[in-house]
């Protein structure tokens, strides 16, 4: 069973974000997957690297279009971008000085942080999309 599993409550219909979410699922059990095999710790960070670049990416692209939807609730959902990317970087340098037992922390606080997200704040987006579009 993965790690985390796309489910259909997760969907937006804006494809470009579905695809952005699907991916960085994806992303999360490959790194899960490396976790559980036991890849060397540097290499492991490599990964969480990249999971974060991706995160990051994607937060901006939502932010972006946001703006231009006039979303009235863009500062709060750039706040919640920036709360998981802050607790992520936090989470990745006590990795850096830790054991590997801090990546499985870390994981599930994405796991956790980004179900609640989609399903909370990036549903109420889509629900202005639909409502104003
Ligand atoms: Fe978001």
């Amino acid at each position: 069973m993965a790690f985390i599993e796309w489910n259909k409550q997760f969907e937006i219909n804006i494809s470009e974000f579905d695809d952005h979410h699907r991916h960085l699922l994806n992303l999360l059990n490959k790194t899960f997957d490396n976790l559980k095999k036991g890849i060397e710790k540097e290499k492991l960070g490599m990964v969480l690297v990249q999971l974060v670049d991706y995160a990051n990416y994607h937060f901006r692209a939502e932010e972006v279009w946001m703006k231009d939807q006039g979303y009235p609730k863009l500062q709060q959902h750039c706040a919640e971008h920036r709360y998981f990317i802050g607790r992520v970087q936090e989470m990745c340098k006590d990795y850096e000085t830790g054991d590997t037992a801090l990546a499985q922390e870390l994981l599930s606080f994405m796991k956790n942080w980004l179900s609640s997200h989609i399903l909370g704040s990036d549903q109420e987006y889509r629900r202005f999309y639909t409502k104003h579009k």
